[in-house]
């Protein structure tokens, strides 16, 4: 291993494969860049971390997270500006969040220099992967996964970190139509669904599935006691315009704690629209679409960014989003979030923190 004067150890790769991606024509999480960096957790510590070419990893049959889906993980990203500049946006909240999903899952916590480090290096590495331009970025994928051998229903006392990432464009390319939850759910009082758990997802698969065999792009979670309340969407976030007002719920043990979510909110708060931070009740939301006042519903996540709903279903009632017209909140937070995104604005919150190059 070529070592640094980092913290870390750095194989590079002899190749890249850069030249066989279409950049024009990327799917989500299809494409892989150069590096990644991976961690190990044995005898109670995390070692030193290690950057090495990516590719596949061998594991015996019997490690945990296999059988248990002790496992979590982020998402992030990072944004090439005009001048050819690389920014992460906020990835302390993403380093907070790793360990507080792996508190819940009794992963041990990862230190903060490795996790930022480690990331800092990795794309210093795969810089020429991250491409300027509107829409552009660099999905960052930390993840935590339990690897010690043994199917013994107990936490695991070796782990491994890693992070991949992978040249990112929307992850939604059109507008969604969305399920209100009547009879699944996705997190329970006490449960996981704060924590960005391996399983969480997972556990939405055969419902959202059925919702797309009913031409639903994505679910809309509701509270799992009486399905009043509306809560996530899964992989975002999620916000309703009634009139001039948004609102949004409360992050709570059921609902993830959204970076791009909180974001939004000060934005909101920052172009002076009024937001209600509050449980959101379905039968509100169907009374303003009945009577014309429910204008926007949108979500927002790392990946999906802001994606705007265009049509909702329950109870086998199907309502349709107004037209959008330029003053739809959508258009606006998101451009103003992506201008910050792209460093084209004022940071006034210090949200990005540059890579060098
Ligand atoms: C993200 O937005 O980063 C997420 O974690 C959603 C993902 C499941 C695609």
């Amino acid at each position: 291993m070529e070592s640094t004067a980092t913290i870390l150890n750095i194989k590079k790769a002899d190749q890249s494969r850069i030249n066989q991606v279409d950049f024009n024509n990327l799917a989500f999480g299809k494409n892989y860049s150069d590096h990644m960096m991976y961690c190990d957790y044995v005898n109670g510590e995390w070692q030193t971390p290690q950057i090495v070419p990516y590719g596949p990893m061998e594991f015996a049959p019997s490690v945990k997270v296999f059988h248990y889906g002790q496992a979590v993980f982020e998402g992030m990203k990072a944004f090439k500006d005009d001048n050819g500049l690389v920014n992460l946006f906020r990835p302390e909240k993403n380093f907070e969040r790793i360990n507080k999903s792996s508190l819940r899952l009794a992963i041990p916590e990862f230190p903060e220099e490795y996790f930022m480090e480690g990331l800092k290096k990795l794309i210093q590495l795969d810089y020429d992967w991250v491409k300027p331009g509107q829409g552009n970025s660099l999905y960052i994928r930390p993840f935590v996964i339990a690897t010690e051998e043994g199917v013994a229903a107990a936490p695991s006392d070796s782990y491994r970190f890693m992070i991949i990432t992978c040249p990112s464009q929307a992850y939604y390319n059109k507008p969604v139509r969305v399920l209100f939850a009547e009879k699944y759910s996705r997190s329970a009082n006490g449960g996981v669904g704060y924590a960005k758990a391996a399983g969480n997802y997972g556990a939405q698969f055969y419902p959202t599935n059925l919702a797309r065999q009913k031409g639903y792009d994505q679910i809309i979670w509701t509270d799992a006691n009486e399905h009043k309340f509306l809560e996530e969407a899964g992989t975002m976030n999620i916000f309703f315009r009634i009139g001039d007002k948004l609102l949004t719920a409360p992050t709570s043990d059921r609902i993830l704690d959204g970076v791009t979510r909180k974001s939004i909110i000060q934005l909101a708060q920052d172009l002076g629209i009024e937001i209600e931070v509050a449980p959101v009740e379905v039968e509100r939301i169907k009374e303003a679409a009945r009577k014309g006042e429910l204008k926007e519903i949108f979500g927002t996540g790392t990946a999906a960014t802001v994606a705007k709903v265009i049509a909702f279903e329950h109870g086998g009632d199907e309502f349709s989003l107004p037209e959008m017209n330029e003053n739809e909140y959508s258009s606006l937070l998101k451009k103003t979030l992506q201008d910050i995104q792209y460093n084209r604005i004022e940071d006034k919150h210090n949200w990005l923190v540059p890579v060098e190059r």
